[in-house]
């Protein structure tokens, strides 16, 4: 049986219908709290008819932090592919983050070992990867640098990583991937989900940076791809393209038949706008919309090699524009 974690999340969602739909017995952790709705909504993309497939997965109430809530998530488990994650770049959240994704980590990594998982795939982020001096292409051999100005989501995901790479010392097979920006329908409320509710308002400006993305597709087909190949112990990056954020997000706003940004906006206006939010935080309350940590990634351009994953399992990537202009028919399908 294959225990799937972050199963209400976008990459888990679309990881759960293709296991579901390929046949496979699959065990979904979720908290109490979480939004199961959601997982149907991304199940309606595939089939007309998502509740059947919905209801051939064990749904189970555990929380990766809380261990006695594990012992029977992990019953029987032969197989786990570890999607649960805390995703913020704010200083604030770092108790949060470690808590999730440095200590839930662990413990996946724990139960696998004892309760003897044959194979342990784990999503990991191009944030845990090192920066390569002039722009070169950064693979997966550019180490996480501790002495660069890295995020609160990196460092967590980071040391997450290390449990990962830790538990393979102890015994475990695991692969691991670096997906970049994730694109992908149904959970709106993602990183990506976020972009397109941005642009869908129309924006006039852009920033100077670029991105590194992947059709969420592509990232659960070589997950599963991994996990059931010959391959241990090893970590892929997950690029499709890496593109400026003015064609990333022109394309969107002409697919969601908006009008394309021609403006660059100045980095010290964007750094601005942060203090700004961080007053209306302390005086209002206001939730935090911009971060210096995110603003400083808009005006960054790095360049990922998403190949070495092309060249070991028969795997292709999806070309950008059409994952973009899918995404974007199936966001106006769910908001228009
Ligand atoms: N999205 C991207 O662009 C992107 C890019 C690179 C890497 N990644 C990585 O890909 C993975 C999946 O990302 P995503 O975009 O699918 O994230 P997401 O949509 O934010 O989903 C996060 C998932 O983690 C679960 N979770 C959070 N805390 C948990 C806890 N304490 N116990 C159990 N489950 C918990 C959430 O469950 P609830 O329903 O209970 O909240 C949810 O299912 C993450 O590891 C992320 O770091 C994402």
């Amino acid at each position: 049986m294959i225990l799937v974690t972050g199963g209400t999340g976008l990459v888990g969602a679309h990881l759960l219908y293709y296991l579901i739909n390929s046949g496979e017995n699959v065990r979904a952790i979720h908290r109490k709290s979480s939004d199961l709705e959601a997982v149907k909504n991304v199940f309606s993309f595939y089939t007309n008819q998502p509740e059947p497939l919905f209801n051939k997965i064990e749904w189970m109430v555990a929380d990766i932090t809380d261990v006695p809530s594990l012992t029977p998530a992990f019953k029987d488990i032969d197989y786990v592919y570890h999607c649960a994650a805390y995703i913020s770049f704010n200083p604030r959240h770092y108790p949060v983050l470690k808590k999730v994704n440095v200590e839930g980590t662990a413990n996946i990594v724990n139960f696998s070992l004892s309760q003897g998982v044959k194979k342990l795939c784990y999503i990991s982020s191009i944030a845990t990867l090192g920066k390569t001096v002039n722009g070169g292409l950064i693979t997966e051999e550019t180490e996480y640098n501790p002495e660069d100005d890295n995020s609160v989501y990196s460092i967590t995901k980071h040391e997450a990583e290390m449990e990962v790479w830790r538990g393979t010392q102890e015994g475990l097979d695991a692969v691991i991937v670096h997906p970049g920006v994730i694109l992908g329908e149904g959970i709106w409320s993602s990183a990506s989900g976020g972009i397109l509710c941005t642009v869908s308002k129309g924006i006039k400006y852009y920033t100077t940076g670029g991105v590194g993305i992947v059709d969420v597709q592509d990232v659960v087909k070589s997950m599963i791809s991994l996990l059931n190949s010959s391959i241990v112990n090893e970590h892929y990056i997950l690029v499709s393209e890496n593109i400026s954020y003015r064609e990333f997000l022109s394309k969107i706003a002409l697919s969601l038949n908006k009008k394309a940004p021609s403006k660059p906006i100045k980095k010290w206006v964007m750094l601005a706008f942060t203090y700004i939010d961080w007053f209306s935080n302390k005086l209002f309350k206001t939730k935090r919309k911009l971060l210096k940590a995110t603003v400083s990634t808009l005006y960054k351009t790095r360049t990922y090699d998403g190949s070495k994953i092309e060249k070991e399992i028969d795997f292709n990537y999806t070309p950008y524009h059409n994952t973009i202009e899918r995404v974007s028919r199936n966001y106006l399908r769910d908001f228009n």
